[in-house]
């Protein structure tokens, strides 16, 4: 690769991590071939339309189908041939017991290696455990056709659903782990126009695989175990009549601390946090490392449905034959996604105890219908209103904008009980009371 114009970046994978990644270099000014063997996904890619609910995407992806920037394909072999840089962006799910299923990411490395027709850099993007860049070079040199010379990248992603445009633009890092100079140049290369566009280059972190395989995984692993701790605070503070949206306020004010990952509640869900959670202790016990402080961090997550349903049979006593509607359905607000969302466990739960559910999420419905098929227990509402309608109480699940905005009169008076049970403290509790309605949230006094 000599001159600027040499780079042509290949994005194998186009789920939540790769299209966003793949429409970010080509909004940077690159060339992308992004590719993924799913065909009906990529024909839809192809016709303009995001497979997934992430705002703002659609709109890019288009511009980069038009202005040619942004290519799409089906034939993950072509694309590799096309390419010299190299992103993996499969997904890596899990096993049952928690550790990290690599089988997609061994797939298409070793459909790299039978296409290799020169050098290139195979970057890893998707979240993998420390030490997978060695597999990628053990793999890369056992399967390739020929002799053609190749470097293995670790390039962590930190964007998040509903955000990731945004973040990838944007993003406060950008980590790059490397183990030649010449693999090292290309990536910086490729990162050179964020630099211009302002990023400070004291945050392009360039360091070694290993060390930025870590940085991922440690990252998440913190991000999950401050979310745990607020919640364990919210239960001393519901026990001692203490609020802890003051308490994550003051603690958030401390410039060590920070206001991020404060938020008390229904717990992390998501496609990452828990996963790369339970992937993280599982790692460090096979380098020997004990994680104990992980695990305490993912049993307080898993309790947090419970003392969420508590509350509920609390506010209501019997819940059979009890109407409740929820609002949020998606594990966040700003995504369709419902991968290991609480509401899902909330929904089983309260169907198991008998009540009756009115569901709405403003993008989640479809994805949350194909797992909890309608019945006469299970009502898909059209709206936030709709779905209120004669219950006997309300749960937000999901802190989406339009939920924080609602007109809480017109809400009490289609209901059949002012109850309301606020999954994120989302809502203001004054606010409610003073209309009459019964509030409780998670830790406030
Ligand atoms: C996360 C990481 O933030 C991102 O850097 C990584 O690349 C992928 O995993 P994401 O899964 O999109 O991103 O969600 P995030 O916004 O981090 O939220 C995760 C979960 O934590 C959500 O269920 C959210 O509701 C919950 N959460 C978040 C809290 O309960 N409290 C908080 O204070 C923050």
């Amino acid at each position: 690769m000599g001159g600027q114009d040499d780079i042509r970046i290949g994005v194998l994978g186009l789920g939540h991590v790769g299209l966003p990644t793949a429409l970010a270099f080509s909004e940077m000014g690159w060339p992308v071939v992004g590719a993924d063997h799913d065909g009906e996904k990529v024909r839809r890619i192809a016709s303009g339309e995001s497979p997934f609910y992430e705002p703002g995407l659609g709109e890019v992806l288009r511009r980069h189908l038009a202005g040619g920037r942004f290519r799409v394909t089906d034939d993950v072999g072509a694309a590799v041939r096309e390419a010299n840089v190299l992103f993996i962006c499969v997904g890596t799910p899990q096993h049952p017991d928690g550790s990290p299923d690599l089988s997609q990411v061994e797939a298409v490395v070793r459909q790299v290696a039978r296409n290799l027709n020169g050098y290139k850099v195979i970057v890893e993007k998707s979240t993998v455990p420390v030490q997978t860049a060695h597999w990628l070079k053990v793999t890369l040199r056992r399967y390739r056709t020929g002799n053609h010379e190749f470097d293995v990248a670790s390039n962590p992603e930190f964007l998040r659903e509903g955000t990731a445009l945004r973040d990838c633009l944007y993003p406060d890092r950008i980590v790059i782990g490397v183990d030649s100079p010449r693999a090292r140049e290309v990536l910086l290369r490729i990162y050179w126009p964020w630099v211009e566009r302002g990023l400070p280059p004291d945050r392009l972190v360039v360091t070694d695989l290993q060390t930025a395989e870590l940085i991922k995984h440690a990252t998440n692993a913190f991000l999950a175990l401050r979310i745990s701790y607020i919640n364990l605070i919210a239960d001393l503070c519901e026990a001692t009549g203490a609020d802890v949206v003051e308490v994550a306020r003051g603690m958030g004010l401390d410039p060590r601390i920070g206001p991020h990952y404060l938020q008390a509640g229904l717990g992390f869900g998501g496609y990452c946090l828990p996963k790369d959670l339970r992937a993280f202790i599982r790692v460090a016990q096979e380098h020997g490392v004990d994680f104990s402080l992980l695990r305490e961090v993912e049993r307080i997550n898993q309790a947090r449905i419970e003392r969420f349903l508590t509350k509920v049979r609390r506010a209501l006593w019997v819940l059979k034959d009890k109407t409740l509607a929820l609002w949020g359905l998606a594990f966040k607000p700003g995504t369709d996604d419902i991968r290991e969302a609480p509401s899902l466990q909330v929904v089983q739960r309260l169907l198991q105890e008998g009540a009756a559910v009115r569901l709405y999420d403003p993008a989640a419905m479809g994805n949350v219908r194909r797992v909890v098929p309608p019945s006469d227990r299970v009502y898909y509402a059209r709206d936030a209103y709709d779905a209120v309608e004669g219950a006997h109480a309300l749960l937000l699940l999901t802190e989406w904008e339009e939920f924080i905005r609602a007109d809480f009169a017109a809400v009490k008076g289609r209901m059949a009980l002012p109850i309301i049970i606020d999954g994120r403290n989302a809502l203001d509790p004054q606010r409610l009371k003073a209309l009459g309605f019964e509030y409780s949230g998670m830790g406030r006094g």
